[in-house]
């Protein structure tokens, strides 16, 4: 059922019970339906939202020419079993307005401080605050007793869980594993913007991640092996460049010299001559994120 106002979403919730919650921006792929198929065998309801969060994008970014393809979406949502989708207006959402300039914004906004300036958030410093708003604002009209987000945005995950944290949500955060192609591209609703050239070129992030994997299963700590196994095979690619490799503290996101017994996010971030990629892998994280 589509619900495409707060006061519709509202009106239906308590008929709900048990809400796991799927917050998207739409153009689905393998990656959200695994979660929505996850919520749905774990919650008596599922409901996914389709709203693309202009706080999450800064002037230049792809805001205008994000993948729009709604009806597609909800037919896949219906497939995997998703009970309700939510689809609200950016007014009813930004009720104070949203501009994409930053210092112009209005209103009430929330920053995850401490998690937000590393890693995505050296290349694009508005970026979890436009999350952590977005996702505020969602669980305040969806009140889901359950949320799942996906291991590829890696510190989106860290974010929501200190989120959901200090805001004192009652909410369960379940994290999904990243989705790939056969090839191991992980799924990205990006990936559409690729050219041929770019989509093999790509593939070098998930091998250099992978590489390090490995040497991470003969029982390598050291940070300088680790991301120089990332790194070469990155650099290896002439029609890539290295955005950067993070070799971090699952929780703090703190940079590591070596890994302990929490294990690390081993993630990167390269552009291609059409968009750019992020990727991450798990090393030795015994709960996962
Ligand atoms: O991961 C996403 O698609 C978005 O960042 C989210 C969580 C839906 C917030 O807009």
């Amino acid at each position: 059922k589509r619900l495409t106002s707060i006061p519709a979403f509202r009106a239906e919730r308590p008929k709900m019970g048990h809400l796991g919650f799927v917050p998207t921006m739409g153009n689905l792929h393998a990656g959200h339906v695994s979660l929505v198929e996850r919520a749905k065998r774990e919650c008596e309801t599922v409901a996914a939202s389709i709203f693309i969060n202009p706080a999450q994008f800064a002037r230049g970014e792809d805001l205008d020419k994000y993948p729009r393809t709604v009806e597609e979406d909800i037919e896949k949502l219906k497939r995997a079993g998703c009970d309700y989708v939510f689809m609200p207006s950016v007014a009813e959402m930004y009720p104070s307005g949203i501009t994409l300039d930053i210092p112009d914004q209005q209103g009430t906004f929330i920053e995850v401080r401490g998690k937000s300036h590393q890693m995505e958030g050296i290349i694009r410093p508005h970026f979890f605050r436009g999350v952590a708003t977005i996702v505020a604002k969602l669980f305040n009209v969806t009140t889901p007793n359950v949320a799942y987000f996906g291991q590829k945005d890696a510190q989106q995950c860290v974010v929501v869980r200190n989120l959901v944290h200090d805001l004192l949500y009652d909410i369960k955060i379940v994290v999904g594993e990243t989705v790939r192609e056969p090839d191991g591209l992980a799924m990205s609703s990006r990936n559409g913007y690729l050219s041929p050239s770019d989509r093999e070129a790509g593939l070098c992030l998930y091998r250099g991640l992978s590489a390090a994997q490995r040497l991470f299963a003969q029982g390598v700590r050291d940070r300088a092996r680790l991301h120089a196994a990332a790194t070469d095979a990155i650099n290896a690619e002439p029609r890539v460049k290295l955005q950067y490799v993070s070799l971090a503290h699952p929780r703090t996101l703190e940079e590591l010299d070596t890994v302990g017994p929490d294990g690390a996010i081993l993630a990167g971030a390269i552009q291609t001559s059409s968009t750019r990629l992020i990727d991450n892998v798990l090393l030795g994280v015994p709960d996962g994120l």
